[in-house]
């Protein structure tokens, strides 16, 4: 699937960002190694640690599913710079699919994409085993 499809896929489910305490919708679109795409987007509560970010809301999905091999993560936020997957989130990418990719996007939906290992070089993993 072309990164603009999935540019398009995340921007539709941005939409459905809940977001009233930050204003700022994320919406993120997970291809699978099987050629799936599940979607996911920022979801807030009253007490703010609770936010659930638009990626790992996307892995979730995923997993609930049965899918655990992933291709790329593409991620559209909501200002005009470039919107990057927060750490917590690469983590969660990593636990199962640390040679993905992440497709990042700006304003104008310009795109820059990334191996997670670039943007993650030194992810934790129990015992230090290679993942
Ligand atoms: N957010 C994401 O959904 N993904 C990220 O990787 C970074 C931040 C959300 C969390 C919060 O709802 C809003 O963006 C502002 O931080």
């Amino acid at each position: 699937m072309n990164p603009e499809k999935l540019i398009a896929i995340a921007r539709e489910v941005q939409q459905n960002s809940y977001s009233p305490y930050s204003g700022f919708k994320v919406g993120a679109a997970l291809l699978t190694s099987k050629g799936n795409v599940y979607t996911g987007v920022n979801v807030e509560n009253a007490s703010y640690g609770l936010t659930i970010c638009a990626e790992r809301a996307a892995i979730t999905a995923a997993v609930a599913a049965g899918e655990k091999n992933f291709s790329s993560m593409t991620v559209v936020g909501d200002h005009k710079g470039y919107t990057y997957p927060c750490g917590a989130c690469l983590q969660v990418m990593a636990e199962f699919s640390p040679d993905m990719r992440v497709n990042v996007t700006d304003g104008e939906n310009h795109l820059q994409e990334y191996l997670l290992r670039d943007l993650l070089p030194q992810l934790f993993s129990l015992g230090n085993q290679e993942v």
